[in-house]
């Protein structure tokens, strides 16, 4: 059976970019996109927080349908909280998915599974879409411990949520060994891990969440290797790192239909 699922491509820029460069990479990206495109694909693009406003300012004033999200808030709406920005503010930005427990945060700002949950349940209540990253390290991976750490950080990050809440959910599935390491997971290696991902939404959430969750492959991610792992039954699409900097590169990414 053919998916329903609509492919999203998501261009997580980290700490890279000011705003004026971000700017100009957006409108590179927006110039190198077609009608087809956005027809066919979601895309999104994750700036830091000091771009978002600029950013938004651009999609809203040229109409151009690529989302904005942002890579990390905190799960309160306001408070004594120095240098943290609260889920209601990315939302008043018009910031459609926010990155929730990339790994990046976890094994370097500290963040826990029950922080990562405050935050999926902060982000939903602000009407934005949580994209709950989980993956293994090289060490798990070789222990054989991949899918125990996968199922684990997917069951905390989506404690307490309503069946319609995991349905709307994005995963991305980022083995840590794959990130800006140049080595990506093989399609075949990548499925096996995104098919227990979705086995266990429909375990805890029903068929219909399984179903309609829409999950991700993140990790070295590049033009040529992305039609490959679209390919696969149960990734419906990339959260690209280094790529997404490069506006013809992000665009061939999201263009892996025409890749033959
Ligand atoms: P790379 O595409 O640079 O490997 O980064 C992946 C990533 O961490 C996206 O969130």
């Amino acid at each position: 059976m053919t998916s329903t699922r609509r492919p999203l491509i998501s261009g997580n820029w980290k700490m890279h970019l000011n705003h004026f460069e971000a700017i100009s990479l957006l409108q590179k990206l927006s110039y190198a996109l077609t009608d087809a495109d956005h027809a066919a694909v979601d895309v999104c693009v994750h700036p830091p927080f000091t771009d978002l406003r600029s950013v938004q300012t651009v999609l809203d004033i040229d109409d151009i349908p690529i989302a904005l999200g942002a890579q990390h808030c905190h799960d309160e709406d306001s408070g004594a909280f120095t240098g943290e920005v609260s889920p209601a503010m990315l939302a008043k930005l018009q910031v459609r998915y926010v990155i929730v427990g990339h790994s990046e945060r976890r094994a370097l700002f500290g963040e826990t599974d029950a922080g990562v949950n405050s935050k999926v349940h902060a982000v939903l209540r602000h009407g934005m879409t949580p994209i709950l990253a989980v993956g293994e390290t090289l060490e798990q991976r070789e222990a054989g411990a991949t899918t125990d750490v996968v199922l684990g950080q997917l069951s905390a990050g989506m404690g307490g949520l309503k069946r319609e809440q995991a349905a709307g959910l994005v995963v991305a599935y980022e083995p840590v060994w794959a990130i800006g390491t140049g080595r990506v997971a093989s399609p075949g290696d990548a499925q096996e891990v995104c098919a227990e991902i979705r086995r266990q939404v429909g375990e805890s959430f029903g068929s219909a969440a399984a179903e309609s969750v829409r999950i991700q492959y993140g990790g070295s991610v590049k033009p040529v290797n992305a039609a490959d792992l679209m390919a696969e039954p149960d990734i419906d699409g990339a959260l690209v790192g280094g790529a997404s900097l490069d506006a013809d590169d992000f665009a061939r990414i999201v263009q892996y239909r025409l890749a033959s």
